[in-house]
């Protein structure tokens, strides 16, 4: 006997970020993250899964996807990821950041590669917009954004001012406290904070069920 699939997606454009951003320093050196991607496109492939019209804007990663529903806009630095999102964005109906934005970029790009010098030397960073907290400042009344934060402390407390702070409608908290759990790992711990104050904790569990849970959380805000 055959189950018929879960479509409740269907007809819903979602926007997804996964992975690093790598941010340029000179043509042979960047300052990039750990993150591997692998919680954005189990995301993207869930809710492509259930029937939703995915655009996944991914940074520099090793994992890859072939679902019809999937189509990926390949980015490398958090401004190209920035110009992709706020350009795709009025036709979404959902937003789920799961990328790690470089949070600070070199001030100035060397064209020329740097050369040996000085016993040091200083690299001026200067900070990246954030693309969560654009989002949330041109979504309409229809529209969901959801952001992640990864905290190591005052975790609930952070994750709440985030929310707040970046006009989220929800927050999947990851706690960096958990050895499965987090950059690298095939498994997440995460809490989940709607903007109505509700609170949805979950154990660790593989990244596919992780988005499940998250799709769940997702549609029952639609
Ligand atoms: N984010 C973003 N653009 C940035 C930085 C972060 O869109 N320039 C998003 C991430 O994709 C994630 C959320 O904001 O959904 C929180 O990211 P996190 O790194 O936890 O928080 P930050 O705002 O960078 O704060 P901090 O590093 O100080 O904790």
């Amino acid at each position: 006997m055959s189950t018929l699939p879960n479509l409740s997606f269907f007809g819903k454009k979602v926007l997804i970020t996964a992975g690093p951003t790598y941010e340029k320093i000179d043509p042979v050196r960047y300052i990039g993250n750990y993150s591997s991607g692998k919680m954005g496109y189990a995301l993207a492939e869930v809710l492509a899964d259930m029937g939703a019209d995915i655009t996944l804007v991914s940074g520099p990663v090793h994992i890859s996807t072939n679902h019809p529903n999937i189509k990926v806009i390949f980015i490398e630095s958090a401004i190209q990821m920035y110009d992709a999102c706020m350009q795709v964005f009025p036709q979404m109906d959902i937003a789920i950041m799961a990328a790690a934005v470089a949070d600070y970029r070199p001030a100035e790009y060397s064209a020329n590669k740097i050369k040996k010098k000085d016993e040091s030397l200083t690299l001026e960073l200067v900070k990246n917009p954030d693309i969560l907290a654009s989002l949330g400042d041109i979504k309409n009344a229809g529209q969901i954004v959801v952001g992640f934060a990864l905290e190591n402390n005052n975790e609930l407390e952070n994750a709440k001012i985030k929310l707040h702070n970046k006009k989220a409608d929800a927050i999947v908290l990851n706690t960096l406290n958990n050895n499965g759990a987090g950059f690298q790992h095939e498994t997440n711990q995460i809490t989940i904070i709607l903007k109505n104050g509700a609170i949805f904790e979950f154990p660790l569990k593989t990244k596919v069920e992780v988005a499940k849970d998250i799709a769940e959380c997702v549609l029952k805000m639609l």
